[in-house]
């Protein structure tokens, strides 16, 4: 079993005080930074471009696990590892075809950084699957994709299964991240489906308590 991480999201943080937010949040044993990229075209919310990203770099020394939900990843993916993204996630559903994807996968992968591919709950994992061999991190969205705060759509960790289960038949160690309404229940389900590495934004950020919340997630996450 892989070890579980935690990714706050700082989409829930405070934006007056980013830097020390952060730094809290890897304090409190976040295990990555997640920063959710916003175009207002792929979805209806627009957050913040390579320019935080390149600020929030500055501020800790975990991984920037970088997740853009922009409809033109092809265009932007390399401002985002510029800015200094250890991993990054496009949307499967941004791009036209598996060809394009894979093209994608491969060119964040020449920069240096880990590439990942994302879909919306009502998307099917069909759409990269083919293509795992070069992915490092699939995210399962059990929210749609916009805002922070919604409920946890759990049908979504079918999902999850079956990308473990392709990974474990291929013989590939990729990380499975669940993004969007995990907390100190979900993720207990997010994990027993084979996910590893879990965002949360709402739950941990706004708290009061990072130490508390990061610690319940994971604790959560070690249930049988
Ligand atoms: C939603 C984002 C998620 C979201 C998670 O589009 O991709 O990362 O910020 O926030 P919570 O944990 O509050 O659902
Ligand atoms: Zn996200």
């Amino acid at each position: 079993m892989k070890k579980i991480e935690i990714a706050p999201s700082i989409l829930s943080a405070d934006f007056r005080t980013l830097e020390r937010e952060v730094k809290a949040a890897q304090d409190a044993g976040a295990d990555r930074i997640h920063c959710d990229v916003m175009d207002g075209h792929f979805v209806p919310n627009i957050s913040f471009g390579p320019l935080v990203v390149e600020a929030v770099k500055k501020c800790v020394s975990i991984p920037l696990d970088v997740h853009i939900m922009i409809s033109d990843p092809i265009k932007y993916a390399n401002d985002f590892c510029s800015a200094g993204a250890d991993v990054l996630c496009f949307h499967a559903e941004a791009l036209n075809n598996t060809d394009e994807i894979k093209k994608l996968l491969d060119d964040i992968r020449s920069k240096g950084v880990r590439p990942g591919v994302a879909v919306n709950p009502d998307k099917p994992v069909d759409l990269f699957i083919s293509e795992l061999a070069s992915i490092d991190q699939v995210v399962i969205m059990s929210v749609y994709a916009g805002f922070g705060g919604q409920k946890f759509i759990a049908d979504t960790m079918e999902k999850v299964r079956a990308v473990r289960s392709a990974a474990i038949e291929q013989g590939l160690d990729i990380d499975i991240e669940v993004d969007g309404g995990v907390n100190g229940e979900t993720a207990q389900l997010c994990a027993k489906a084979g996910a590893n590495v879990l965002v949360a934004g709402s739950f941990v950020f706004g708290s009061g308590d990072y130490k508390g919340r990061i610690s319940a997630v994971r604790e959560s996450a070690a249930k049988d």
